[in-house]
């Protein structure tokens, strides 16, 4: 449980709110690459920190991401025509570049020979990389570089990205992601138990093969200096007096988690704030090289995850299961061996993180051994958002540190008692 005002520092990222602040100090997806397909392409409304943004793909190809509203009088750019390296706005024909550059006012008289007045719209950094669009919202002067993901390592990877949008607080998302015990339940009707213990993931059908059927995790938690690792120790179904089943998880600060691996696949999430009360969620199958037919072809990771545009979100990737409809929870299909009576891991964690209400009143809980990951989550994040704010360097970014692209998660059969801090990070 967190009291009210941790509560606070931990879900609010608005205006000036001190982790809003926080998560500024790093670049932060805006939207997947392939929402702006091509140059001078439909411009997309894009919300992140509480602030509403228009982003577009310019006739060169680069993206550009600013404020949404004109900078002349206000109207959306939403609306305006992307044309010849710029976005222009339908109201009076000003028009910027994707540096926000205001390079055209074709309704405003100048003097002969006056040089054109510089406006600048408000426009944030942008990089491309790795089916991302990622904006730095900080001030520039402290603008670290761009750091490529945990999955950057690869000659030839393949990235599956199933996005959704969710209108709950972002860090209820997050423990959900780093919550391990809620997988023997929630999705117990996915998973399938197997003897096998070299190789734990997905099979052919959407079920996920687990080596154990324990169903109460001891969990371990390492602190890092990025954020946090946790092991969920199982007992596996074979060898139980010498091997345990560890599933480790990893919270990179201040938004990613790596879940362990499925197979020939890892996965890692971004829980990107659009403001206190809705997130973007983006969930992402990879693989370092697909050349051996590893990896996860985006379709079929989507339908995987219940994140299929036009079946389980809509077009601008909202959920289509909502508690107005019951989150179309098949109560029949439930009585004849359903868990939940939901289909598809991503609807059944976004069944249980909405129906928590907007912002999760932490200080109503009661905590049982299997939040200790989650509580030291808190604590990580609460600790780094009063460090931030007395004066001290965002989370993570003092050296020595670890890259982000040596970061891994991991899961596997261990032997009894191992040292497992290490385990899944790579060398230098
Ligand atoms: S409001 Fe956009 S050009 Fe006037
Ligand atoms: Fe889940």
């Amino acid at each position: 449980m967190l009291t009210k005002a941790d509560n606070d520092l931990l879900t609010q990222v608005e205006n000036d709110a001190p982790l809003g602040k926080l998560m500024r100090q790093y670049w932060l997806p805006a939207c997947m690459s392939q929402e702006l397909p091509e140059p001078d392409g439909d411009p997309i409304k894009v919300r992140v920190l509480g602030e509403n943004l228009v982003a577009f793909r310019d006739t060169e190809g680069r993206v550009g991401v600013m404020d949404e509203l004109c900078p002349h009088r206000r109207a959306s750019l939403y609306y305006g025509r992307n044309e010849e390296g710029g976005l222009r706005c339908l109201y009076h024909g000003w028009k910027m570049n994707v540096k926000g550059q205001v390079v055209e006012t074709p309704a405003e008289v100048r003097r002969e020979g006056a040089e054109p007045k510089k406006i600048q719209h408000k426009a944030y950094p942008v990089r491309e990389s790795h089916g991302f669009v990622w904006i730095y919202m900080g001030d520039e002067a402290t603008m670290p570089e761009f750091e490529p993901p945990a999955f950057a390592n690869g000659t030839n990877p393949r990235i599956s990205i199933a996005k959704i949008n969710l209108p709950c607080n972002w860090a209820q998302i997050v423990e959900g992601g780093i919550d391990s015990a809620h997988a023997s339940l929630l999705h117990s009707s996915e998973i399938r138990p197997t003897g096998n213990t070299t190789r734990a993931g997905l099979a052919e059908t959407h079920t996920l093969t687990r080596p154990s059927v324990d169903k109460a995790p001891r969990l371990h938690v390492h602190r890092t200096e990025y954020g946090m690792r946790y092991v969920a120790l199982r007992t596996p179904i074979t060898n139980p007096e010498t091997e345990e089943y560890a599933r480790i998880a990893t919270f990179i600060a201040p938004c990613i988690v790596l879940s362990p691996p499925n197979g020939t696949y890892s996965t890692i999430q971004f829980v990107v704030p659009r403001d206190d009360v809705s997130t973007s969620f983006y969930f992402v199958g990879w693989t370092d090289d697909q050349t051996e037919g590893e990896g996860v072809a985006q379709d079929v990771w989507r339908a995987r995850m219940g994140a299929t545009v036009g079946v389980d979100v809509d077009e601008d990737y909202w959920p289509l299961r909502t508690p107005a409809n019951r989150f179309l929870q098949d109560r029949t299909a439930m009585r004849n061996g359903s868990f939940t009576g939901v289909r598809g891991i991503a609807n059944q964690d976004s069944m249980m993180w909405v129906s928590m209400g907007a912002i999760s009143d932490r200080s109503k809980e009661r905590l049982g051994t299997s939040d200790a990951a989650v509580a030291q989550f808190r604590r990580v994040m609460v600790e780094a958002v009063k460090a931030f704010a007395r004066g001290e360097p965002p989370i993570g970014t003092v050296e020595p540190r670890t890259p982000h692209r040596r970061i891994r998660s991991f899961e596997g059969v261990i032997p009894k008692g191992a040292e497992w801090q290490t385990l899944g990070i790579l060398p230098e």
